[in-house]
């Protein structure tokens, strides 16, 4: 079977860590330089396909962008010649060419305030369409990532992680919507900044900011490079925090077993290392940094009293001197904006790296369908058929070398082997939860390959090994996702079949009470009841379980095992079960014992035929019944 995921399930650096991962999310690939290009351009347009299914509040917040950076460029020009105007001694004499004249100056007071407040509304709009479309984006990805990660097949859960699946969902779909929307705002802001306080500037003086131009690209091109340089420092420190954090997660998450194995001390050691990595590698790039950011200043303030000293041998009358100090707050403008331009774009790249991770997830086209397919009009019978089949998982040997079993309607039948012989995987490949490599497996005769999984679902239903509950309450549990209009006596059923009344009856809420995180708060044996409840309540035609009263004592478990049959039996039409036991006791009583070994069914009958021939049955048998005497036996 090919691997099930290729490079579109590499973890992707979450939140802001995004940027510096940008070459190699995006560009790890042996892709040439074209291909790497297109990729990017392609989710580039994938994320605007998406902004614009919100158009109306992407033109506004557009155009408010373009009229609130235009007037904002306006008022430096305005402010510095009122205060040229308020500084000049030939004020007072209200002479000068016209350039001082008090209606020169009410014009710049006005032409500040106008752009101040005009600015000041659109800006307000600016900033409303823009955290609107971020939170709608944020929303709409959201909810179709979790759609196109619900309908994946089973086997693509088995290679990646549930926390790097939750990361696609959280932090890189906010990357990617704020890259689009503040990135992207600020890129637009500084270059109408930018643009604008170059046509200033160039009506005030040509030469000069043609000079200012060239040392304010080369200035440009020299931060560009230590942006490269600390993007691969900022990648180490990326890969360096997701492994403190996923020893840490899983740490807490094993709890139980980290204290009783008495790991406690081991794992803060290891953390403990992880994080004082961590820290040297931040050091560094806080020492850059630390280098970078008066280097700057040092670079932008000369460059300022260049223009000043330019600005000194050239002025010589108050009208120049004016124009000049205009000019020279454009300066400091531009800086402001390519400064701008060159963080938000670095940004704005990191991002299109976490967004080819989602939308290419997004895309995934899922291995097995998980909907859609024959939903038969008869009325199922629970007739189970696998024929010669075949199953190996990724990158492992073969679990399945051609297994025949049949479970006829309202059958009991029964799979027995060593541990990992793949019973487990007889029963996930009929919920379909994997298909078969080869052979087939048939429902009432029809492939389930060509059936709709809600409609296997709904005739079969499984008590898997180790059931997880979910976070929710007894009740909610038992009737998780079941039909809606069953009558309230359905649940006192499922209750009493599974032998829940006893652990209810001792529950502070009873069928209310909250079980904990996959029914932490629950004992091994009470899980199994609550999930052969939830399997009973569900009414299947076959019922599947496997080791579903393995936790429970001999009494209790023979008790829910007849409860269990006695209800199958006097449904109408009567159900099935496929069951797996270690416990060979249990299968006593199944019409049919079908026993694995290496892959293939190596024996098959019912029990008592398969205690009177020697055989792999027998042997279990035996196995069985000397470790229990081993048990019993009193210590000498
Ligand atoms: N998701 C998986 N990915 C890869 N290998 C798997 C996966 N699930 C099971 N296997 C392997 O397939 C084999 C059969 O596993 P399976 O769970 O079916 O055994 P089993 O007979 O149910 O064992 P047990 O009695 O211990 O429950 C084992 O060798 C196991 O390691
Ligand atoms: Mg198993």
């Amino acid at each position: 079977m090919a691997p099930q995921n290729g490079r579109e399930l590499k973890p992707v650096a979450n939140g802001k860590d995004v940027e510096a991962d940008e070459e190699e999310d995006l560009l790890s690939t042996d892709a040439t330089e074209t291909d790497k290009n297109k990729r990017k351009s392609k989710v580039v347009q994938r994320l605007f396909s998406f902004a614009a299914e919100d158009k109306t509040l992407v033109i506004v917040g557009a155009v408010c962008i373009l009229v609130s950076s235009a007037l904002d460029t306006a008022i430096p020009n305005y402010s510095a010649r009122a205060l040229a105007i308020v500084v000049s001694d030939s004020s007072a004499s209200g002479g000068n060419g016209g350039l001082w004249s008090p209606a020169t100056f009410s014009g710049a007071i006005n032409g500040l305030l106008f752009c101040t407040f005009v600015g000041a509304a659109t800006a307000a709009a600016r900033v409303w369409c823009t955290a609107l479309v971020e939170v709608r984006l944020i929303a709409r990805v959201q909810e179709r990532l979790f759609a196109a990660i619900m309908k994946q097949e089973t086997a693509f859960f088995d290679n990646v992680s549930s926390g790097e699946l939750a990361s696609r969902l959280t932090s890189d779909t906010s990357v990617l919507a704020v890259s689009l929307t503040t990135n992207f705002n600020l890129i637009l802001q500084n270059g109408v900044n930018l643009l604008t306080s170059l046509v200033v500037m160039f009506s005030v003086s040509w030469r000069l900011t043609s000079w200012f131009s060239v040392a304010s690209v080369l200035f440009f091109l020299l931060s560009k490079k230590v942006g490269s340089l600390t993007r691969k420092m900022q990648k180490d420190i990326q890969d360096a925090t997701s492994i403190a954090n996923g020893g840490a997660t899983q740490a807490i998450g094993l709890l139980r077993t980290v204290r009783s194995l008495g790991a406690e001390e081991l794992e803060t050691q290891k953390y403990a290392k992880q994080v004082a990595d961590l820290r040297v590698q931040q050091e560094r790039i806080k020492a850059v940094w630390a280098a970078y950011v008066p280097a700057v200043s040092i670079l932008n303030n000369g460059l300022l009293a260049l223009v000043l000293v330019f600005g000194h041998a050239t002025v010589r009358t108050p009208h120049q001197a004016a124009g000049f100090a205009v000019f020279f707050l454009y300066c400091n403008r531009i800086q402001n904006a390519m400064g701008g331009i060159s963080a938000n774009w670095a940004s704005f790249l990191g991002a299109i790296g976490a967004g080819d991770a989602v939308f290419t997830l997004m895309d995934r086209e899922p291995k097995t369908r998980t909907s859609g397919g024959v939903i038969p009009a008869v009325q199922p019978i629970g007739a189970l058929t696998f024929q010669d089949v075949t199953y190996q998982f990724a990158g492992r040997g073969p679990v399945l070398r051609g297994v025949t079993i049949n479970v006829p309607p309202a059958g009991r039948v029964a799979l027995v082997g060593k541990s990992g012989c793949g019973k487990s995987t007889i029963l996930s490949l009929a919920l379909r939860l994997y298909d078969p490599l080869g052979g087939r497996v048939l429902l009432d005769g029809a492939d389930i390959s060509t059936l709709d999984p809600k409609f296997i679902r709904s005739v079969l239903s499984a008590v898997t090994q180790e059931p997880p509950l979910f976070a929710l309450s007894v009740k909610d549990n038992i009737m998780y996702n079941a039909k809606a209009d069953q009558p309230a006596s359905n649940l006192q059923e499922a209750v009493g079949i599974a032998q829940l009344d006893s652990v209810i009856a001792n529950l502070p809420q009873g069928l209310d009470t909250l079980v904990g995180e996959r029914g932490v708060r629950l004992s091994g044996g009470q899980k199994q009841r609550v999930a052969i409840a939830r399997a009973i309540y569900r009414r299947p035609t076959l019922l599947l379980l496997d080791e579903a009263t393995s936790a429970l004592d001999s009494a209790s478990e023979a008790a829910v095992q007849e409860a269990l049959e006695t209800h199958l039996q006097q449904r109408a039409p009567p159900g099935g079960m496929l069951l797996v036991a270690h416990r060979l006791s249990t299968v006593r009583n199944a019409h049919a014992i079908f026993v694995l070994k290496d892959g293939v069914v190596a024996d098959s009958g019912t029990y008592d035929e398969l205690v009177a021939r020697p055989g792999p049955f027998r042997t279990l048998v035996a196995q069985q019944l000397a470790s229990q005497a081993e048990e019993e036996a009193p210590a000498t």
